[in-house]
């Protein structure tokens, strides 16, 4: 049988997205919209994630038309007795747009599966805001040559399939680390994502790149193949930093 998937639009506008974690503060966010609100940003989404305390001030701060605000992450119950959690419908009331789900941080010290990634990646795509759903191989998982297979079964067991779900593939042996996957392993493992999310019904999702991406990477990244865009931790808590990286979208 011969089946045809639809070819991915390589043109699709790039989303850059910084992933605060748990640092930054009142002054941070006043330094980020000081520094982003001449900016100009037509040809590229940017989108602001800082922890929970912030994202209604970043929301009001924000030009929304330029800058939106995400989430880093999400409760998988829509309320209710669980002290200490937050709701998607909550995130989306105090202006958030984005959501990241399934961060290896959240997959790692919270012991967040597959099922549970793509639930909440459900509960955000319902609320109308848009799951960035991560994936990403351990070290062990790459040296023994499993990269492609890990990433194939979390994306068809934790992408929800929705039209405007985000991807994101963040080898977590190069989170934080300053290690970064060459463009050819970006290559390599952005075509099996775009193959596998093509035989999902979704050719038109974002794939990011995320793992030590800076100024002096970002755009031989964004130039790569089947990337339309990246996840930036460090780099995104510095303006200087952060500027460089979106000014790498041509
Ligand atoms: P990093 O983090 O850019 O500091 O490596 C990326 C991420 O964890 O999203």
């Amino acid at each position: 049988m011969i089946c045809w998937l639809k070819p991915r639009d390589e043109n699709m506008k790039k989303l850059i997205v910084g992933n605060w974690k748990m640092n930054g503060s009142a002054a941070l966010l006043h330094d980020m919209i000081m520094g982003l609100v001449d900016f100009n940003v037509k040809n590229v989404d940017v989108v602001i994630c800082p922890p929970y305390p912030y994202i209604t001030m970043a929301a009001a701060m924000m030009c929304a038309d330029k800058i939106s605000v995400g989430a880093q992450d999400c409760s998988i119950h829509e309320s209710g007795a669980y002290t200490g959690e937050v709701s998607v419908e909550m995130l989306r009331d105090c202006g958030a747009k984005y959501v990241i789900v399934g961060h290896s941080e959240r997959r790692q010290y919270h012991n967040e599966t597959n099922e549970m990634v793509k639930q909440k990646a459900m509960l955000v795509f319902a609320s109308g805001m848009t799951p960035i759903i991560c994936v990403g191989e351990t070290q062990s998982e790459k040296e023994s040559g499993q990269t492609l297979s890990v990433i194939e079964k979390q994306v068809r067991e934790s992408v929800f399939v929705a039209p405007g779900v985000v991807v994101a593939y963040e080898p977590i042996w190069a989170i934080g680390t300053g290690l970064v996957a060459t463009v050819d392993d970006v290559k390599t493992v952005h075509a099996h994502i775009a193959t596998v999310l093509g035989s999902m019904g979704l050719s038109d999702t974002k794939i990011l790149y995320g793992g030590s991406v800076k100024g002096s990477n970002a755009s031989e990244i964004l130039e790569t193949e089947n990337v339309q865009g990246v996840l930036v931790g460090g780099a995104s808590l510095r303006i200087d930093d952060f500027v460089p990286i979106i000014d790498a979208v041509k």
